[in-house]
């Protein structure tokens, strides 16, 4: 049983406070964790309160409920109490914030507890053997950089990597190839809040040297990389088009452009091509480019079932990303991922652009099997997941 859960606040990557939870058990296991923090967040995502209101609404309400009453092996036990301490939709009573925080520390002390690596206690000893894709964050603005792309992430996408650790260094190598190659161009580059070089060039040109970046890596390494977008275009969508700097683009040119992008760069993943409230839109999308590539929902689903479900009935995307902070707990955002696969869709396990040293994401993306993980490619708090990943593979967690 849970003896204590401890809450404090944290800088996370940004230099943002946010929460971090300690929970204890009875026979001494410990768990901790943190909450990341989104930056083009959702619309329908659950709510994050200001850490300090987060934290003394959990202590108040949550934090009583589970003390000498619930056992931290017990996950959809922990996540049900935080869900009836909360008593609202979306966690705005004690913030999605705290319950994350919560939810994944009682994770870590439920699998401390049995002496088991936290991806076996989540994903139980019938879980696949296999691994994510690391998707690596390369290029990217949007609401993560000033004065750089409108498209907000170039991915790169080595689906050809026949291991964990070598598709987590091809990312590397893009990243740094990105830079000579920005170098070459005499375009001086920053770098976005998730690492990836933020460059004050053209959606266009950013499409052609993330072009080169890959295959010269492609062919440095000879296996494929692809690579694949975050779009974010519900941050781009305002009175009804799409910006892209003093250009606009309708919902039919749109679908339009990133269609024939999809066919021009053979991309393998799009993510939010359209506005957050545009199923229809995602849907003509998915009809068209859907069978050669991912289109995913992020803003779109927001890990949440219900949202998911709407999607499937329209046939909105095939595949959704996971963020277990958009929806409050890890019995949360496993329902999402068993639902979209019972429905032949991916899910993408991933990171927010505020994040800490936690690296719960690398082991629920093993535990639930997940075909990709967005969790950038180079900085500490990105390379904490990458590198856990490589130590998973490597049966050393
Ligand atoms: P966010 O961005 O964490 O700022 O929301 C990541 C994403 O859109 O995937
Ligand atoms: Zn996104």
């Amino acid at each position: 049983r849970i003896t204590s859960v401890a809450l404090r606040r944290v800088l996370d990557s940004r230099g943002n406070p946010t929460v971090e939870a300690d929970v204890l058990t009875e026979s001494g296991g410990f768990g901790r964790a943190a909450a990341p923090s989104g930056a083009s967040t959702g619309e329908y995502e659950a709510i994050e309160l200001p850490p300090t209101e987060a934290i003394a609404a959990a202590r108040r309400h949550a934090v009583p409920r589970l003390v000498d009453e619930v056992h931290a092996g017990n996950q959809r036990e922990v996540d049900a109490t935080l869900r009836a301490a909360d008593g609202s939709e979306n966690f705005s009573e004690i913030g999605a914030n705290s319950a994350v925080a919560i939810s994944m520390a009682a994770a870590k002390a439920g699998a401390d507890v049995l002496g088991a690596p936290l991806y076996q206690h989540l994903g139980g000893a019938f879980r696949g053997d296999n691994f994510p894709t690391p998707l690596g964050n390369v290029i990217g603005g949007g609401e993560h950089a000033k004065e750089a792309t409108n498209i907000q992430e170039f991915l790169a996408a080595p689906v050809g990597a026949p291991s964990v650790s070598e598709a987590v260094f091809a990312n590397a190598k893009v990243h740094a190839r990105a830079s000579e190659i920005l170098d070459e161009r005499g375009v001086p580059a920053a770098k976005g809040d998730e690492g990836a070089w933020a460059p004050p060039v053209s959606d266009a040109e950013a499409f052609e040297i993330m072009g080169e970046a890959v295959s010269d890596v492609e062919d440095e390494l000879g296996f494929e990389i692809g690579f694949g977008l975050d779009i974010a275009a519900s941050e781009m969508f305002e009175d009804g088009v799409y910006h892209y700097g003093d250009e606009t683009k309708t919902t039919d040119e749109q679908i339009d452009y990133v269609a024939e992008m999809v066919d021009e760069y053979d991309l393998v993943y799009v993510e939010d091509p359209l506005d957050e409230n545009d199923y229809e839109g995602f849907a003509e999308l998915t009809e068209r480019v859907g069978d050669r590539t991912l289109i995913c929902g992020d803003d779109l689903f927001v890990t949440n079932v219900d949202r998911l479900q709407d999607g499937i009935d329209v046939g909105a995307a095939n595949s959704i990303l996971i963020k277990p902070n958009q929806i409050g707990t890890l019995t949360d955002a496993f329902d999402a991922v068993e639902l979209a696969s019972r429905n032949g869709m991916d899910a993408v396990i991933s990171h927010r652009s505020g994040e800490t040293e936690d690296a719960t994401i690398a082991h629920l993306a093993v535990a639930t099997d997940a075909p990709f993980i967005k969790t950038g490619t180079v900085q500490g708090e990105r390379t904490a997941k990458l590198n856990e990943l490589i130590r998973i593979a490597d049966d050393a967690v």
